[in-house]
């Protein structure tokens, strides 16, 4: 592809096509760190809401560092992957401790700071300053791999080098920044996963995936690993006006954030109770599911056994007792919120 006629048609695209969102208007790094961590993983549509809460919420990076983690995760709730909100807390405190406060705009600063990747370290720094680094997301690769042909699967290490010969190759040294937004914007709005407007593209003449009529065939991807399946079975144990959480302790994607207890079985529900003692003395009112959630490598099946509770007495240290109108303060996961919708608490 010829550096000097993809730019002009990129360009002109991007003038006509590009979306106006809040993110695009600031050279501000914290605000387009802020956005480029929500926007993982997640659609803009969806993202936006949370972008324009945080900034009302922590509009310095400072505001961020103070505040506590559960509130950081409070504020994220519904979007999920919250490794990413202990990330944007942790790195906003490295942000005030060693850069007294002012957001990094370098890659080579950014890509030491916690939940930073190239991908976002090559964004916040052509955005906010003009470094000339391409930017590599999945609409970059999307389009990249058919217009040039690329067969490396792009969920390899091997990939990330190969692409980015690419880019540097393309990129517009003058406007890294447009150049970077607009690539991204094609790859989302134009040269999408499954229909491709490539009738009316502008690189159709050269594209190699639709001049050779193999669109279907890019971009590569390795075939993943069938998620492991586990059975989950969650307690809502009501005692009076009040309900038991308990917060998860232990080092995975859920850690700090708050759930009803839950015994895990081999398959489907099998009558396991959290002991036998405390069985006894909860009554068992129904049990609804499965409530079925799927994360990057697992498939939860969960039931909802939902017990009324005569004495508190056999209750396990860890099982956190608070009243049914305080717990829309807890920051909780989106499993538990797909079960809690589906009741009357
Ligand atoms: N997704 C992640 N970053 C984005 C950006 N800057 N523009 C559009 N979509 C995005």
């Amino acid at each position: 592809m010829i550096k000097e006629k993809f730019l002009p048609h990129l360009h002109f695209w991007y003038k006509e096509n590009k979306r106006d969102l809040p993110f695009r208007h600031t050279t501000d790094a914290y605000k387009i760190w802020l956005s480029e961590i929500i926007l993982q993983q997640t659609r803009v549509e969806q993202g936006l809401p949370y972008y324009i809460k945080f900034l009302e919420l922590f509009p310095e990076v400072e505001d961020l560092a103070k505040a506590s983690e559960e509130d950081v995760l409070k504020a994220w709730q519904g979007l999920g992957y919250y490794s990413r909100a202990r990330n944007l807390h942790f790195t906003a405190n490295m942000v005030v401790d060693e850069f007294g406060g002012v957001f990094p705009t370098q890659y080579e600063d950014l890509i030491k700071l916690k939940g930073i990747g190239d991908y976002t370290a090559s964004a916040i720094s052509s955005f906010s300053s003009k470094e000339v680094v391409p930017v590599l997301d999945g609409n970059v690769y999307r389009f990249m791999s058919r217009l040039i042909g690329i067969e490396t699967p792009i969920n390899t290490p091997k990939a990330i080098k190969e692409f980015k010969q690419v880019l540097v190759k393309l990129i517009d040294e003058k406007k890294p920044d447009t150049f970077n937004q607009a690539i991204i914007e094609f790859g989302a709005l134009h040269c999408t996963p499954t229909s491709p407007s490539c009738d009316s593209c502008p690189f159709s003449d050269s594209c190699f995936a639709f001049t050779e009529s193999r669109i279907k065939d890019f971009p590569v991807k390795l075939k993943k690993k069938k998620p492991v399946e586990r059975f989950l079975n969650f307690y809502l144990v009501k005692h009076e006006e009040s309900i038991f959480i308990t917060k998860r302790k232990e080092n995975s994607i859920w850690k700090n954030l708050y759930e009803f207890p839950f015994v895990e079985s081999k398959e489907v529900f099998m009558k396991e109770m959290v002991s036998d003692d405390l069985n006894e003395t909860l009554k068992l009112n129904t049990v609804s599911g499965p409530f079925k959630h799927l994360l990057s490598h697992q498939k939860i099946m969960a039931k909802l056994m939902v017990c009324e509770l005569n004495s508190t007495d056999l209750i396990p240290d860890d099982w956190i007792k608070i009243s049914k109108l305080k717990f829309d303060d807890y920051p909780i996961h989106r499993l538990m919120e797909k079960m809690v919708e589906s009741i009357d608490l």
